[in-house]
């Protein structure tokens, strides 16, 4: 199935809108059978604010009451290339000591992101930490870790749309495809 990119290029569709939604349902029961207590939801932004919007409503169906702080963190910046480095552009607001948090990203692709921000939420005191990510793209791994959670593997391309970029561009789609030209 190939949807007509927004401007130039074609997006070919690799995870429809059903079937994210099928499996958004399927996780938030595997969250809440893991039973965090008084969680708090970090969306690490910008591309799992589509992902982490759905999941908090999937969340709220499964029976859970979280509250939700924002990490933004660096990302490619431009480019499909991972700069190899992490930079906080705009941290959280709520105290995370004693909290069970669970950390929310779009992909895990060579690990730093979320290892980062990991590292980041237990060195800050969390009492327990959990993470969950839309897409797992195991090939690119460059640091030992796994999530906890994942809806879907990933192929090895990059992927736009759901929230995700390409320098800007197609985080209104609401599917996960890639670009044609990749
Ligand atoms: P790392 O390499 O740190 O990457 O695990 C995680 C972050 O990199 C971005 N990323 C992508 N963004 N399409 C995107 O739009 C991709 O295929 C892709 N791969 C990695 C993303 O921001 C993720 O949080």
């Amino acid at each position: 199935m190939i949807e007509a990119g927004t401007t130039d290029s074609a997006v070919e569709v690799l995870f429809p809108p059903d079937v994210i939604a099928a499996r958004i349902g399927e996780l938030c029961q595997e969250i809440a059978a893991a039973g965090l207590r008084n969680p708090l939801v970090v969306p690490i932004l910008t591309g799992s604010f589509v992902f982490s919007a759905d999941l908090l409503r999937g969340l709220h169906a499964a029976g859970l009451t979280p509250e939700v702080d924002f990490l933004t963190l660096s990302s490619y910046r431009h480019t499909t290339r991972s700069a190899g480095s992490v930079d906080i552009l705009r941290d959280m607001e709520l105290d995370v000591a004693d909290r069970d948090v669970l950390l929310v990203d779009d992909i895990l692709d060579t690990g730093r992101t979320l290892a980062y921000a990991k590292d980041l939420v237990a060195a800050r005191g969390a009492r327990r930490l959990l993470t969950c990510v839309l897409l797992n793209k195991r090939v690119r791994r460059v640091v030992t870790i796994e999530a906890d959670f994942i809806a879907f593997e990933c192929p090895p391309v990059f992927v736009v749309g759901y929230g995700m970029d390409l320098a800007n561009r197609y985080r209104e789609l609401p599917f996960v495809g890639r670009v044609a030209s990749d």
